[in-house]
């Protein structure tokens, strides 16, 4: 029998997934909410790399495809609106067993505009470095509007070392700037591939 609760509440939960942009609804799909965020960004983070592969939509990429920093692109709202760019892995060493969750592999702030190259790089770009039979890792972009340019007292982390990556919180580092709801994002997945020993030896494993 149709009770109007019942019915109240469908429509409550198709109004509020309605309401989901599309990211939001594939980061739904796949946890990166809750498992990096909350509550997901309004539009999509366009992410290219120079192999020619895209960062979307949790599309499955290699480690040897993802080796060189992609390029990150977004409309921002004006030339000097700062900006955060996190990269992070979710899943260390494993989606079953998340105990280094998470393991951060770029962080750049105060970026001006849609100027990635004037930020301030806190943690270098490292790749996907997948740990054998671990299965596939989400690796999630996140963009924030800082809401001003802002003093960090992160250490400053190179691509040679993997020192100071794992057990980090987007969700603790956005809240303790102030940094809100992202407002772009996107996601791949990886899985161990010929490359990954290779990044070892530069993390000097
Ligand atoms: C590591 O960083 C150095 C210095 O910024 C850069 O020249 C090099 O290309 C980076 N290596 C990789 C594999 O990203
Ligand atoms: C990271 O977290 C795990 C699990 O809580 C802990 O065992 C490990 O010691 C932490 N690593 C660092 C470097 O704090």
């Amino acid at each position: 029998m149709l009770n109007l609760k019942h019915l109240l509440f469908v429509s409550l939960f198709y109004m509020a997934h309605a309401a989901d942009s599309d990211i939001t609804k594939f980061m739904k799909h796949l946890e990166v909410i809750p498992d990096v965020i909350a509550e997901g960004p309004k539009d999509f983070l366009k992410v290219s790399y120079d192999s020619g592969v895209v960062a979307d939509k949790g599309v499955e990429l290699t480690p040897t495809q993802v080796k060189h920093q992609p390029k990150v692109e977004w409309n921002p709202e004006s030339t000097n609106t700062f900006y955060t760019l996190i990269m992070t892995d979710p899943d260390a060493p494993s989606r079953a067993k998340p105990e280094m969750r998470e393991w951060h592999h770029w962080l750049v702030v105060n970026i001006p505009g849609n100027s990635l190259d004037k930020g301030e790089v806190l943690s270098a770009y490292i790749g996907s470095g997948a740990p054998k039979d671990t299965g596939l890792h989400r690796y999630v972009f996140l963009l924030y509007k800082q809401p001003k340019k802002l003093e960090f007292t992160e250490t400053h982390l190179t691509n040679t070392s993997a020192k100071g990556r794992e057990n980090f919180s987007t969700k603790n580092f956005a809240e303790k700037y102030g940094l809100g709801v992202p407002v772009a994002g996107n996601f791949f997945q990886a899985q161990y591939d010929d490359y990954v020993p290779e990044l070892y030896k530069q993390l000097g494993f």
